[in-house]
């Protein structure tokens, strides 16, 4: 069965005579019913998408952006997903993170989940697909977002707001729209990083109309979204976010500053090429107070300079809890 979220589309496009975006959706019904193992049904939904000879509809994108340009009244160029969507390399793993427990349980489930999609898809189930990351600069979510994509071994588009965020009526929830498009037809990790910049709560200060806009129809199209690709909001500021964002999430995970355990851990590998020996990594854990993890790697990084340069690539622990004191001042 079609979710209610596909009726709903499908229903909402033939009002809006969007063409593309109902064949769109009945394909994706189609490609759910096929996962269920109806494949009868995924069969005869295909022919008759077919014979209305519109299949080819989902793969032109030209098409696509015609009937974008037409709802939207207005002219946007092609190249401008370009601009809107960055194709950021990655190279991170899962197993490069230090997080603490509760964190990494969050991020390993929606992992193995989505691995295993087409296990769950056999009793209806979906995996867990848009996540909310939320902690301090520097502890790790932009890093979380490229260790997904390699471990899933998807591309990742981080999303790229001042090209979004545009003065002229109307054209931003345009631009959304054709994000929305390629997250759906595109299948890949996407990172709304900073998404305060639209997910602001829409009473607040910054209240104005355009933004209010962007928030409205991001909610729209995010709420709609049924595609197979995994999208990921990061916030430093999840107190500016609309509680009505929230809701809309799969999960929500809180990323933190280091504690004593993960401090050892993360200095440890940060150091791994070091000679280290007598040095009591706990108690240099230990000092480490109200620093990210970025800010701590580079207090490491500063003291493997020292000790490349003057002491024969040999650490001490007093250096090292020197370079962490000096960081932690900054
Ligand atoms: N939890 C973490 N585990 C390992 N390294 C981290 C972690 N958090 C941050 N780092 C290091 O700091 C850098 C910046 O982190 P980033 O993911 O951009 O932080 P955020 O997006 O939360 O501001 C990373 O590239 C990595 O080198
Ligand atoms: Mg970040």
């Amino acid at each position: 069965m079609a979710t209610a979220d596909q009726i709903k589309a499908l229903v909402k496009s033939f009002v809006d005579k969007d063409e593309n975006r109902f064949f769109t959706t009945a394909l994706q019904v189609a490609d759910k019913e096929e996962r269920l193992g109806h494949n009868k049904v995924a069969s005869d939904i295909r022919k008759l998408v077919q014979t209305r000879d519109i299949a080819h509809l989902s793969t032109k994108r030209n098409t696509k952006f015609q009937s974008l340009k037409k709802s939207a009244h207005i002219s946007l160029a092609e190249s401008d997903i370009e601009e809107l969507l960055h194709l950021t390399p990655t190279s991170a793993r899962f197993s490069d993170l230090v997080l603490d427990e509760e964190c990494r349980g969050h991020i390993e489930r929606a992992l193995v989940e989505y691995r295993q999609k087409d296990q769950l898809a056999k009793f209806g189930l979906l995996p867990k697909r848009k996540l909310l990351l939320t902690g301090p600069p520097g502890t790790g979510k932009t890093m979380t977002a490229k260790a997904l994509a390699t471990e899933l071994h998807l591309p990742l588009y981080t999303l790229q707001f001042d090209g979004l965020i545009s003065r002229y009526l109307g054209e931003t929830a345009a631009k959304l729209r054709m994000v929305f498009d390629h997250i759906n037809s595109s299948k890949a990790v996407y990172l709304f990083d900073e998404f305060d910049a639209i997910g602001a709560k829409r009473n607040g200060s910054n209240d104005v109309g355009e933004i209010r806009r962007v928030l409205n129809s991001f909610l729209q199209f995010f709420e709609e979204d049924s595609s197979e690709s995994l999208i990921i909001c990061a916030t430093n500021h999840p107190e500016l976010l609309d509680p009505a964002l929230f809701r809309r999430f799969d999960d929500t995970v809180e990323f933190s500053y280091p504690g004593v355990e993960e401090a050892e851990a993360f200095i440890k590998t940060r150091l791994f090429l070091f000679e280290s020996e007598g040095i009591n990594f706990k108690k240099v854990s230990e000092s480490v107070k109200n620093l990210s993890y970025a800010e701590l790697g580079q207090a490491c990084d500063d003291c493997a300079r020292d000790s490349v340069l003057n002491y024969d690539g040999k650490l001490t622990q007093t250096r090292l809890i020197n370079s962490i004191r000096h960081r932690s001042k900054m």
